[in-house]
């Protein structure tokens, strides 16, 4: 059941070498593909990157910008600590081997919310296949160096595009963590 997908993912932050297989990656970028987007008109990009040492490039690049301080006394998790838990993380895609990089257009008022409905789509499609993943922010910040455009560049991204998000894949390295209890009162019905 969709249910048990959605209650069986989490954002996993402890990945293995285990790199992912092309196939599944293809599924993937086809749920993202498939998601609700503003106006219909398929504004987003995402680019696989089945690579270790490119993704593990990237995880570093994307904390280049990073502040902390703007997040102190935040706490994220204990089981999959975040680079807000742990300073010591140097890699925001915390070695996971692939990566899919959502680049949206620019001017486009609703770039962010169709990315995000890719990401979603994506982890969700990722969960189903047993892969591990996180959605992860600072996509602009990324890009934005000369090795940054370059690779745009070379990946073929419109000028007027730039990065909002990745979803990080690969399996996980130890158990499952536990979900964090609801809280309550976010959800009502009116009748
Ligand atoms: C918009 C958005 C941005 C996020 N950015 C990051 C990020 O940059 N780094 C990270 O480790 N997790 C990131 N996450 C994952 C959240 O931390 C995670 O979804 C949250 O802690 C709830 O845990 P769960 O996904 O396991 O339910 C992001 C999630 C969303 C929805």
């Amino acid at each position: 059941m969709l249910m048990d997908i959605i209650k069986a993912r989490h954002s996993i932050r402890k990945y293995t070498d285990k790199q992912i297989a092309r196939s599944d990656m293809e599924l993937i970028l086809e749920a993202a593909n498939y998601a609700p987007n503003a106006g219909g008109a398929q504004r987003n990009m995402m680019i696989g990157i089945r690579d270790k040492a490119l993704t593990t490039r990237l995880g570093q690049m994307n904390l280049t910008k990073f502040d902390r301080s703007l997040l102190a006394g935040s706490y994220v998790s204990k089981e999959q600590p975040s680079n807000i838990d742990d300073p010591n993380i140097k890699n925001g895609f915390y070695g996971a081997p692939s990566v899919i990089v959502i680049f949206g257009q620019s001017n486009f008022l609703f770039r962010e919310a169709d990315a995000f409905c890719c990401a979603e789509n994506m982890v969700l499609q990722a969960t189903e296949l047993g892969i591990s993943s996180c959605i992860i922010s600072r996509g602009e910040e990324t890009f934005a160096s000369d090795e940054g455009r370059a690779f745009m560049k070379k990946w073929g991204v419109p000028e007027n595009y730039s990065a909002v998000c990745f979803v990080i894949l690969g399996y996980i390295d130890g158990e499952q963590p536990h979900r964090k209890p609801r809280r309550e009162n976010r959800v009502k019905i009116i009748e």
